[in-house]
């Protein structure tokens, strides 16, 4: 990461000495079980017992925190979801992480199966996220889930309290913590609190419709600074909360809140992403991967490929996108035989019934591409649901001459920043001589680099890459097919271009970058608090 040392001294000094708390609903590793045994302490009918794995971070800001939390000694508190979690805790739900050299204590919160299907799947991912996404009829309002919801924040705010000293600095993540700020304050007035909320924050128009939305809004109001990754966001929340509290002072041009005699801080941070690790993963695998590639796939050599990589959610603009690919195959004739759309998925959420509906409906579209197009010789579009080491995801991120990002709406989309971090390739002179003619270069699949973003209009990424990207709106099923076309005609130089701009933009506003100014600011603002209690305010 190319911020290491700024982060590293913004960390330390907004830390100071009172230690960090991380609360997040996905904790960083997670315990399971190996081969063997049958997990019971007994020993299988061999007499021997099945082993114990950990799970890792696989990467984003949990991969970015994990070493936050080693160098500051810290505590991190989230539901303890593996199937072996229980074995190696203490009886406070408490471990030592990383195994190799327990710097930090990650305290597990146990949430039986009902509280899950309550708190999570009830009110977090069908009233929450359906609402933060702009989707008010497709949220589900029941009076259980929300009395769970409160209750769960009530419980990772007393594991918070427990474990925190006047002097700690305290980060809630996301929208599954949107009371717990309220609730540690009430009881520990002291420790700095922040909050960064990962996805979008709607208009007042939308969020009112949320019978609950004074409780959320107060809860979040506990905090001293709240994070979100445009200033489009941060202005959407001061609204909300200067329509639905009049008491509440709110200063739009500094982005701060005085309710209840407390103040909130709202600032905006675009996450970003490990550019570094990115581009080091995607050049771990050769040309014999990408062979085996095209083999399995039935991709052939030099045909181009076009690249998605979502979670199953319906925010990701999946079943729009291939639509755009049905008219492109429709419309442009030539691309038939010579384009494939690789799409990566990968289950989510699939006890709600409107996931298993998108996951249906993702399959009987690519069926029907596949049908209607296909040949002996080419399929238009593999689909990939299995795990892939992040060496292969990279890799393929850097084969790809197209990648589609088409949320229909999306806090960030940080799957745009990863496309551009794994561009490594800087074209030779013999491929500027022969520009985008040259196909199907030694990798096996793709063509000459680099490739190009097409990037919906509705991400928060648009604002700092849209203007460098080909953006699309994901409703337009016409523009965006021609903007696949434009992608893959699009000139050697203009590619190159492109790419350089939008490299400096990732690199340079990596996540290190992201966590240097969160910790900068939540530093400046202590200094504040300080000074001012120090004169008596
Ligand atoms: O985008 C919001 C977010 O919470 C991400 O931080 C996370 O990667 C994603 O949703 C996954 O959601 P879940 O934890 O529900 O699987």
């Amino acid at each position: 990461m190319t911020a290491g040392n700024d982060v590293g001294s913004a960390v330390e000094s907004a830390i100071g000495d009172g230690g960090l708390i991380v609360v997040s609903n996905r904790q960083p590793y997670s315990h399971g079980y190996g081969e063997g045994g049958d997990g019971d302490g007994t020993g299988d009918e061999n007499g021997s017992e099945r082993t114990i794995t950990v799970d890792r971070p696989a990467g984003g800001l949990t991969a970015g925190l994990d070493p936050v939390l080693q160098r500051t000694a810290g505590t991190w508190v989230a539901w303890g979801d593996g199937e072996a979690d229980h074995e190696v805790t203490n009886e406070d739900g408490e471990v030592r992480m990383p195994p190799e050299n327990e710097a930090y204590t990650l305290k597990r919160v146990w949430l039986d199966e009902e509280t899950v299907e309550e708190y999570y799947y009830g009110y977090s991912n069908r009233v929450l996220w359906p609402l933060c996404h702009g989707g008010v009829w497709k949220t589900e309002f029941a009076e259980r889930h929300w009395q769970r919801y409160r209750q769960v924040n009530e419980t990772f705010a007393e594991s918070v309290v427990e474990r925190a000293d006047p002097d700690s600095l305290i980060w809630f993540q996301d929208y599954h913590f949107s009371l717990a700020p309220r609730f540690v304050r009430e009881a520990a007035p002291d420790p700095f609190l922040m909050h960064f909320w990962h996805i979008t924050w709607p208009a007042w128009d939308t969020f009112r419709a949320c019978p609950q939305h004074r409780a959320l809004l107060a809860g979040l109001l506990g905090n001293d600074l709240l994070g979100f990754h445009t200033e489009r966001y941060c202005a959407n929340f001061l609204d909300c909360v200067a329509n639905a509290f009049e008491d509440a002072f709110v200063d739009r041009e500094d982005g701060r809140v005085n309710y209840e005699g407390h103040t909130t801080a709202v600032q905006a941070f675009p996450l970003g992403v490990d550019a570094a690790a990115i581009a080091e993963a995607s050049t771990a695998v050769g040309p014999d991967f990408f062979e085996g590639f095209g083999r399995e796939h039935g991709i052939a050599p030099g045909t181009r490929i076009a690249l998605g990589v979502d979670r199953l959610d319906y925010t990701k603009g999946i079943v729009e996108r291939l639509n755009a690919l049905e008219r492109l195959f429709e419309t442009h004739e030539d691309w038939r035989g010579r384009l494939t759309y690789v799409q990566k998925a990968s289950e989510s959420r699939s006890l709600i019934p409107e996931y298993q509906n998108l996951q249906t409906e993702v399959r009987e579209s690519i069926e029907r591409l596949d049908e209607r197009f296909g040949t002996e010789e080419w399929t238009p579009v593999v689909y990939l649901d299995q795990f892939l080491p992040s060496e292969e995801l990279y890799g393929l991120y850097r084969a790809a001459d197209v990648m589609l990002v088409s949320a229909v709406r999306d806090g960030m989309n940080l799957v745009a920043k990863e496309f551009v971090a794994a561009q490594v390739d800087e074209p030779g002179e013999r491929d500027r001589e022969q520009g985008a003619e040259r196909e199907g270069i030694e990798r096996g699949v793709g063509r000459e680099p680099p490739g190009v973003l097409v990037l919906s209009d509705q991400t928060g990424a648009y604002e700092e890459l849209g203007e460098h990207a080909l953006t699309i709106n994901p409703y337009d099923t016409e523009g965006f097919a021609d903007a696949i076309a434009a992608a893959l005609s699009m000139p050697a130089d203009e590619r190159r271009e492109r790419m350089a701009t939008l490299r400096e933009q990732v690199t340079t506003n990596d996540l290190d970058a992201w966590m240097a100014r969160v910790f900068g600011a939540a530093d400046e603002l202590r200094a504040t608090r300080e000074r001012n209690t120090a004169d008596g305010a």
